[in-house]
């Protein structure tokens, strides 16, 4: 598995970046007003669009989320679904759970065939999707919060698959590297031309049925999706195709307020996404310990040693514990203070920990949480920050588009666990706690966190790339707020990864080779994986100005 899981992984990583012009990507109004920053330059105009016309953060946030479905539609788009943090202007936050759900017909071993799991199944074509949650989450938001007209904030998705947009040589590789599973479907026809060729680089793609299907968005909301034209065009499609989604599975959806995972680490308070996401628990736990062992205070390879003790101690609670809180018994002690402050004990200072496993939180049977990706970050000086994470799994999702939409469907399906034990796409094993369930959310990596102080927010982040999403987020929060870097170097350090299971230390090639050396003398079994990871994030400096930072390894992968 582990070659295997290491290349899928490594492919995944090369997935979610973009491209192009480092200051494109993140931005802050001429009047330091409002910031964000996204994977895609047209994106991110989306949003100062936004902005310049009277919008908030919030404003921004879905004129960017629609934006990207249409130039970045590989990573995310209204057939996703997505994870919100926000901080409200007057100090509330909330999390709002608009992750996919397991169609009602969805069966434990719908992915099993002669006692094994088949991932093609919970990978590509109609059995991968779940029922997409993006669409009445953004709505959401905007009605709650929004400034200006949810027709008006469309408008530039809509511009950019009416009338097209130059397609990258990132986005072309990515279509050329599925060929084999885009060809299989028939939104083939968006991608390739009639001999089959991949769309190019240099060419310009326009999605004139996106457009109508955002066109119908904007004039009816919501509805038109979950209830009306688009749910019946997809449940038509899935009955003639052996699919199980069906128009009820579309109006039964539900979105989920969410009590935000909130914890303290040093003089800071994390404000994370609660389960079907692991993000918040596991952020939570990793800084945790990297604040009791002063972090900064260590040199660099032991720095790095216990990062990746900390990150197993996570990883391993995370495949024994988490799944839909609605469905599986998620404790809340795994993020009580003591619970965490016990988890430094757990580390061994000598050498790399080749026996850890879950542990016991408290009250483990009663404290219960109720029961190819892309990250937006916005603020304003309203005090709106949002932290958003949106995904259709892996590039393109289920490669599905019901013809008629434009829209790819997710694959969300294969972050339930097929079968225990058995990893996923990430390599990611789960126990029951994550087994398929009709109208469950399958567990989630995706952690759009703020981190605030004093009550005040300091920070928006989050990041794409399956688990390492978890790792980017702490490595972001540890380098500004304990090295503390600014926020461009913060995101630049050389990072590492460790999921607990296959047992890897995952090093970037830019790690300083006396780093890499001290961490074998340490018995960590270290890989180079790429210059990998996407995470957006938006800070204040000193003058209590934004700092807006898109992850900067992206902008070297769109050549
Ligand atoms: O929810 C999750 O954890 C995954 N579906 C996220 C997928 C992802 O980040 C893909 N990008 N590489």
């Amino acid at each position: 598995m582990n070659k295997l899981c290491g290349f899928v992984l490594g492919l995944l990583l090369i997935f979610v970046a973009s491209a192009g012009v480092a200051d494109r990507y993140a931005q802050v109004t001429e009047d330091g007003y409002g910031a964000v920053a996204t994977v895609h330059p047209l994106a991110t105009d989306a949003a100062m669009e936004a902005y310049r016309e009277g919008g908030n953060a919030v404003d921004a946030l879905v004129a960017a989320a629609y934006a990207l479905g249409v130039v970045d539609s590989n990573n995310s788009g209204i057939g996703g679904g997505a994870f919100i943090v926000i901080r409200w202007a007057n100090g509330d936050v909330e999390a709002i759970d608009g992750r996919e759900t397991a169609p009602a017909a969805a069966t434990r071993n719908m992915f099993v065939r002669d006692g094994k799991a088949v991932s093609d199944l919970s990978r590509n074509g109609p059995l991968a999707v779940g029922v997409p949650g993006s669409v009445m989450a953004l709505e959401y938001v905007h009605q709650k919060g929004g400034k200006t007209e949810f027709a008006d904030v469309l408008q530039p998705g809509i511009l950019l698959a009416d009338k097209g947009f130059i397609v990258e040589p990132l986005l072309a590789r990515r279509v050329a590297l599925t060929a084999h599973q885009l060809l299989r479907y028939e939104g083939r026809h968006l991608l390739f031309d009639e001999q089959r060729k991949p769309i190019n680089a240099g060419d310009v793609l326009i999605q004139k049925e996106l457009a109508a299907v955002y066109r119908a968005l904007a004039e009816n909301g919501a509805d038109y999706f979950y209830k009306g034209g688009f749910a019946e065009q997809v449940a038509e499609w899935m009955q003639a195709n052996g699919g199980i989604i069906t128009k009820q599975d579309f109006s039964n959806y539900s979105l989920k307020l969410r009590e935000p995972v909130r914890t303290r680490f040093g003089d800071y308070e994390l404000v994370g996404f609660p389960p079907p996401s692991s993000g918040g628990v596991h952020v939570a736990q990793i800084l945790s310990v990297l604040a009791d062992v002063q972090w900064a205070e260590l040199p660099l390879s032991e720095r790095y040693h216990v990062l990746s003790e900390a990150m197993q101690i996570a990883f391993a609670d995370r495949a024994h514990w988490l799944g839909d809180p609605d469905f599986a018994k998620v404790p809340k002690g795994l993020v009580h203070p003591k619970y965490l402050a016990s988890l430094v004990e757990r580390v061994n200072a000598e050498k790399a920990s080749d026996d850890i496993i879950y542990g016991s939180p408290f009250d483990y049977s009663d404290g219960l949480f109720s029961r190819h990706t892309t990250h937006i970050a916005t603020a304003d000086k309203d005090g709106n920050w949002v932290a958003m994470t949106t995904t259709l799994n892996t590039a393109f999702g289920s490669k599905v588009v019901v013809p008629g939409t434009g829209v790819f469907l997710n694959n969300q399906m294969d972050d339930f666990s097929a079968q225990p034990g058995v990893p996923n796409t990430y390599g990611l094993v789960g126990a029951e706690a994550n087994a398929v369930a009709p109208g469950k959310r399958p567990l989630s990596s995706m952690s759009p966190t703020l981190v605030l102080r004093q009550g005040k927010p300091v920070m928006t982040v989050g990041a794409a790339g399956g688990p390492t999403i978890i790792t980017q987020v702490v490595q972001a929060v540890a380098n500004h707020l304990l090295l503390d870097k600014p926020l461009p170097e913060a995101l630049a350090i050389p990072r590492v990864h460790h999921q607990w299971r296959p047992e890897i230390l995952y090093v970037e090639p830019t790690m300083p080779k006396a780093v890499t050396k001290g961490l074998r003398e340490k018995g960590h079994g270290v890989k180079a994986l790429g210059a990998y990871g996407a995470t957006q994030a938006i800070s204040i400096d000193e003058d209590g100005e934004f700092v807006a930072v898109s992850e900067p390894r992206l902008k070297q992968r769109n050549r």
